[in-house]
């Protein structure tokens, strides 16, 4: 085996980002130390779904991602949607003509067209709960402390660079380098860009989500085999619902959207009454209304992004994951964009043989990831636009002509190419020290 590194990397928070970060630096004999906030690792209970470039990010990680992936992993149930990412449909019967039809041939919930991707799709949608259990399961013993929550940190004053972290329990911790993967309300973003920074923060993307779980033999009975089993969007007027198959087709996994121009609340997550849910989706079709009257606790989630932030890195400081990019979920790329990090920082930290260069590769990983995580979390909030009518408005055609197209780019990254540039982006910077 390869010797340790000689530098030891603290990783502030468990989510999907710090413990693939986790397992993948431990797996390249990195020393590290992950503090999580909570008493124990979790994730809530929805669906999450992953494209065909994190699936490819998760197998240059480590083998022991890829099979987590694939154990919790489901596709569209039946080979006739084998190839569809979703199939589009308009949910919203305003948008219909007096005879029902929202385009020639097509009604209200009928099929429109499917967004598909290439062959050898190697994406799929996990339970979240079960994908971060089996996540948990890779970390060796000892390397996570709970209850730790990061308040503060602080630069050494003796020249070794290092960074201090504070929690709020009082204790301290001293590391080599701090890799912030806490999140949306990240706290170590705020102390990198400063409070002041309006791009500290997330922002209110005008949208939020009802998130529910339906058990496919119930949905199946509603709605037919072909949409209970498979990935459907129902588009319409500033509101669109969202169905696909997780735990291995035995749960439709729901999440319907709607708008408001303002977040009043504190919490980002509030429980709301069902009439309230039913309100929003009342001028819809049949198809909506049957999933929105099954759906059991109506939860709102509020969601929120980030505006593009200067840097990513400060010093021995970086962020990783949502800390550095949360993004509205209209493209299904967030946390693909996650894990994709991890790669790239773990075969960065990779090259490092000494710690004075850590903040070389930090720089590297800014420099290769920014512009990309970035794109997502702007493309995406367009995306939620364009289900919403309020993109290319209610033309059908230029909607089609626009989805179709615009997740291509995320799908087909260069993956290999780009960890080969970060790679020499920072050996070149290394060598003309
Ligand atoms: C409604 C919705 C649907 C989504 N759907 C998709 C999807 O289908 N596909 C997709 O790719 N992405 C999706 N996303 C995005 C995806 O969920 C996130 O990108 C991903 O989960 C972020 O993981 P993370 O580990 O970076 O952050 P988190 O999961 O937020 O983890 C942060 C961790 O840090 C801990 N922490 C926070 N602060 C501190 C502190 N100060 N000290 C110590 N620990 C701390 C927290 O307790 C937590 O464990 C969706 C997001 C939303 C809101
Ligand atoms: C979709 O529309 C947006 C806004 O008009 C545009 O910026 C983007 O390039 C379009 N994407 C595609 C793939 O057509």
């Amino acid at each position: 085996m390869a010797p340790q590194k000689p530098f030891n990397i603290a990783i502030i928070g468990g989510g999907i980002s710090g413990l693939t970060l986790a397992i993948a630096l431990v797996q390249r004999n990195i020393p590290i130390t992950i503090y999580e906030a909570a008493a124990h690792f979790g994730e809530i209970g929805a669906g999450v779904a992953f494209g065909p470039n994190a699936a490819l990010a998760m197998k240059r990680i480590s083998p022991t991602i890829l099979d987590a992936f694939n154990k919790c992993k489901t596709i569209n149930q039946g080979p006739i949607k084998a190839n569809s990412w979703f199939t589009i449909r308009v949910g919203d019967a305003r948008k219909a003509n007096v005879d029902g039809y929202v385009k020639e041939g097509t009604k209200v919930g009928d099929a429109l067209y499917d967004v598909e991707f290439n062959t050898d799709w190697e994406g799929g949608g996990v339970y979240r709960a079960h994908f971060l259990d089996e996540l948990v399961k890779a970390v060796p013993d000892g390397v996570a402390q709970f209850s730790k929550r990061l308040v503060n940190m602080k630069t050494v004053e003796d020249g070794s660079g290092d960074v201090i972290c504070v929690f709020a329990d009082g204790t301290e911790a001293r590391h080599d380098a701090v890799i912030g993967c806490d999140g949306i309300k990240a706290m170590t973003r705020r102390w990198l860009l400063g409070e002041d920074n309006p791009a500290s923060r997330a922002v209110f993307s005008g949208k939020y989500a009802y998130r529910g779980l339906i058990r496919t033999e119930v949905a199946t009975e509603m709605l037919g085999e072909e949409v209970a089993g498979n990935s459907n969007m129902f588009f319409g007027n500033n509101g669109h619902l969202l169905t696909f198959p997780i735990e291995g087709g035995k749960t439709m996994n729901v999440v319907a959207f709607s708008s408001c121009k303002e977040w009043k609340h504190e919490q980002w997550v509030i429980t709301t009454s069902k009439d309230d849910m039913h309100a929003d989706f009342s001028d819809w079709g049949p198809h909506v209304q049957k999933i929105v009257h099954a759906m059991q606790k109506p939860d709102i989630w509020a969601l929120f992004y980030h505006l593009p932030c200067d840097t990513y890195y400060k010093g021995r400081v970086c962020l990783l994951g949502d800390a550095a990019h949360a993004s509205t979920p209209h493209q299904g790329a967030g946390a693909g964009a996650c894990v994709e990090d991890t790669l790239f920082m773990a075969e960065l930290l990779k090259e490092v043989e000494k710690k004075e260069d850590l903040e070389t590769a930090f720089k590297a990983f800014d420099e290769v990831r920014r512009p990309r995580t970035q794109k997502i979390v702007k493309t995406s909030e367009e995306a939620g636009r364009l289900y919403e009518f309020e993109l290319e408005g209610d033309d059908l055609n230029k909607i089609e002509q626009n989805q179709t197209q615009r997740m291509r780019w995320i799908w087909d990254y260069d993956l290999d190419g780009e960890v080969d540039r970060a790679r020499r982006i920072y050996r070149s910077a290394v060598v003309s020290q």
